[in-house]
């Protein structure tokens, strides 16, 4: 049996910082306030005329260097985003023409928050039916240009950037103990739509910004987060004591130590990089992959779970031996 191996971790965060204390010139909010309910520090904000396929791109080279490949090497781009620069062609083509990379094939999924954990699921299909070798998955996200600045229930807790990794099929025996993508589990349910939106779009002749009832998604995070990760667990034979690293998508420190405890896990076994980065949305799982592995958090053979819920309501998990 084959499998989908990350043989490389890249990521790309904009040169300009912002710390929380910058929001409270213009918003009636504070950094204790943004602190205590968020985890969130500081974030990262795309420069003017910066766009999510130029973060993609940086990503991309920055995973295809630790891989020690080039762009001719890859089959496919998926590009995780809600946030592409034009209505078309997709920014995983513009990716794609930017890294030189001719053939192959490359397109964009959109699931929010989750569209890292739906872009992973993605690439590890066309990996194991032979559709492709060699897949480059990137999140990337500019949340910082569909924020309502006047809305301080949801601009400060947005930041932008990318991350990306290269999957490689690989031979096995296709135990739990071989590296790679183990199981994935994709959930959606649209009934949530006014949870969290953009009330805009190109069919509805409107750019529109980001709306989110923060407190009614909560309600659903912790619990629909940790469903989705014992259930992935369990399609993999393993449970929360097999892990080593959760890698949960990024949006705020309380439901992230929620999910922890419910699957029993102590914060010893989790990366967190939101007081750093904010929600970066697809963008934050592969953002913590590289920072967990630069900081040698996360080691060749560990096993992680990654999750994440977003917009739709949208969630999922993928389990994967590093
Ligand atoms: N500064 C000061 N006060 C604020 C701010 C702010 N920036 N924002 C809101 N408040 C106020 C509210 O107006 C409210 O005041 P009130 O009680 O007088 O009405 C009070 O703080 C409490 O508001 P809540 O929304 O109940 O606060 P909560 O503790 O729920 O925290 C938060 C809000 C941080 C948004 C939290 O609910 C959250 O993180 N939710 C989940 C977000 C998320 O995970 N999104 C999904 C992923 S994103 C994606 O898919 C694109």
């Amino acid at each position: 049996a084959g499998r989908a191996v990350v043989v490389g971790v890249g990521h790309y965060l904009p040169e300009r910082v912002v710390p929380n204390s910058e929001f409270e010139a213009t918003l009636d909010t504070s950094d204790e306030w943004i602190r205590t309910r968020s985890g969130i520090e500081r974030r990262h904000f795309a420069a003017e005329g910066e766009t999510t396929s130029d973060l993609a791109t940086y990503a991309a080279e920055a995973a295809l260097k630790d891989a020690g490949l080039t762009a001719d090497d890859i089959d496919a781009i998926i590009l995780a985003t809600s946030t592409a620069d034009l209505t078309f062609p997709s920014a995983a083509t513009m990716v794609q023409a930017r890294l030189g990379m001719t053939g192959g094939f490359a397109f964009d999924v959109q699931a929010v928050c989750a569209g890292f954990v739906y872009a992973l699921a993605n690439a590890n299909a066309l990996i194991l039916s032979g559709q492709a070798r060699r897949v480059l998955v990137i999140g990337a996200e500019t949340f910082s240009r569909i924020m309502d600045w006047s809305d301080r229930s949801t601009c400060v807790l947005f930041g932008d950037g990318a991350g990306a990794v290269i999957l490689e099929a690989r031979e096995g025996k296709g135990t739990p103990q071989d590296r790679g993508i183990l199981s994935t589990d994709l959930n959606s349910d649209g009934r949530y739509k006014d949870l969290l939106y953009v009330d805009g779009g190109v069919s509805t002749q409107n750019t529109g910004y980001l709306r989110m009832q923060g407190n009614q998604v909560f309600r659903h995070a912790v619990d629909k987060l940790a469903k989705t990760a014992e259930t992935a667990l369990e399609k993999a034979g393993l449970t929360s004591a097999d892990i080593d690293w959760i890698v949960p998508h990024q949006a705020n420190i309380r439901i992230i130590q929620g999910t922890a405890k419910k699957m029993g896990l102590s914060m010893d076994h989790v990366v967190v990089t939101v007081q750093d980065h904010g929600n970066t949305s697809a963008a934050s799982i592969p953002l913590a992959l590289s920072v967990g592995k630069a900081r040698g958090q996360i080691k060749q053979g560990d096993l992680i779970v990654t999750e994440a819920i977003g917009g739709g309501l949208a969630w999922g998990a993928v389990v994967l031996r590093w």
